[in-house]
């Protein structure tokens, strides 16, 4: 005789499935942690009941590309950090930095609107404004956002928006946020800061004049390099809700598993921040006494051009990237590159440990090499996100790197 259950012998109840029926052990204690929920559906009572979901009687959820828990438990977090009041309503979280940027243009701009933009944004920013927009009919002029006279002349009056990054990528220059302000103000143009570099803890946009605040999560406020996600907010409830209805119908929606990674990463956000902040200055210094170091880009440096400027408008709080420019071109790059071995190669920032980039054939290869001269990124042009390893062993690491770039010139020179 089979000593398997006899699905005959005990009927339907047998053979019921438990797909679905399986329900959550009751608690009379709630978890320390945020639950992760993945789900992607959420099951009503009755019509009545999902009426009241969607008029706001109640409060709950219903599809997962709407809204999850796990994103919402994130954007608090966020919105608390940048200064986002009850009274302007809620920040959305999104699938990406670029899925923020896209709600914020989807939800506040429409056909005919025109952008001024800094033109040391973000690459897949640029490009968004240069090549993907106007086939919506939105059109970009892009100006010096170190200086707002630029600004004031690329402005026109249908100029609905502005958008600007506080530190721009790789050259760390600082914008004149305080003259872009008042211009957007002046005009009753939007004035949106992408603070993916600067981050809450060096400069709050809200505190000085921004309308909207855009971030890169997966940068320094996840800070792990394991969860891709963006995050947008603005002064009033009617633009919030429009940029969150842009990730709901356009389908920029974040995943539960890298929210609940992201908020995990906020919890030490604060200390990373510093510390890597520290290393970087370090690092600044120490690259700046090397050889085979033509140039050191960092914003707390008295050599920097904006080092007045940022002195007032980041507290001291300068950051973790610094950009410096190797003496001689792509063999001296290729040399550092590969003598570094324990400084990862690769296209991201903002993680717990120190990367490079390359700005002449990654972010920036898109540029003619005329434009990626006025902006002063040559070949041997390296951008550093500075994590929080031990200084000594960061700089002693830099140290031999640059000292087999400045190899490579040599062995070049004696050929
Ligand atoms: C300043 C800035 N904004 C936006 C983005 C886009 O973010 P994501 O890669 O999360 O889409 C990046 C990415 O590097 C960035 O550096």
């Amino acid at each position: 005789m089979s000593d398997r259950p006899d699905a005959n012998a005990k009927g339907a109840d047998a053979r019921r499935s438990i797909v679905r029926r399986m329900a959550a052990t009751p608690s009379a204690s709630t978890p320390l942690v945020t639950p992760i929920q993945p789900a992607v559906a959420w099951r009503s009572a009755d019509a009545d009941a999902l009426d009241d979901l969607y008029l706001g009687r109640a409060h709950g959820y219903t599809y997962a590309r709407e809204a999850h828990p796990n994103a919402d438990a994130l954007g608090a977090k966020i919105d608390w950090l940048e200064g986002v009041t009850p009274a302007m309503g809620r920040g959305v979280v999104a699938g990406s930095g670029m899925g923020a940027l896209t709600a914020m243009f989807l939800g506040l701009l429409k056909a005919g609107d025109h952008v001024v933009a800094g033109d040391q944004l973000y690459g897949k920013s640029l490009k968004l404004l240069r090549h993907d927009l106007p086939r919506f009919g939105v059109s970009a002029t892009f100006a010096d956002p170190t200086d707002a006279r630029a600004f004031a002349q690329a402005i026109r009056p249908e100029t609905r928006l502005i958008l600007v990054e506080v530190v721009s990528n790789p050259t760390l220059r600082v914008a004149d946020m305080e003259g872009i302000a008042a211009l957007a103000q002046a005009h009753g143009a939007l004035l949106a800061v992408d603070n993916t570099f600067t981050t809450p803890r060096a400069y709050r946009p809200f505190d000085h004049g921004a309308d909207i605040v855009i971030h890169s999560v997966t940068k320094l406020l996840a800070g792990h390099s394991d969860a891709t996600l963006g995050w947008a907010a603005a002064t009033t409830p009617e633009r919030n809700a429009a940029m969150r209805d842009a990730v709901m119908s356009w389908g920029l929606t974040p995943s539960p598993f890298d929210c609940w990674l992201a908020e995990r990463g906020l919890h030490s956000f604060d200390l990373r921040f510093e510390r890597a902040s520290a290393n970087a200055a370090r690092l600044a210094d120490a690259l700046a006494g090397m050889k085979g170091v033509a140039q050191v880009l960092y914003p707390g440096r008295p050599d920097h051009p904006d080092c007045n400027r940022a002195g007032d408008l980041l507290q001291g709080r300068f950051g973790n990237m610094v950009s410096f420019r190797l003496k001689g071109g792509r063999t001296q790059a290729n040399a550092f590159l590969r003598a570094a071995s324990d400084l990862p190669f690769a296209p991201t920032l903002g993680d717990v440990a120190t990367t490079l980039s390359h700005p002449a054939s990654s972010s920036h290869r898109a540029l003619s090499e005329t434009d990626r001269a006025r902006l002063g990124i040559d070949e041997g042009f390296i951008r550093v996100s500075v994590g929080i390893e031990d200084a000594d062993q960061l700089i002693a690491e830099f140290g031999g790197a640059v000292a087999a770039a400045a190899q490579a010139s040599a062995g070049a020179a004696a050929r």
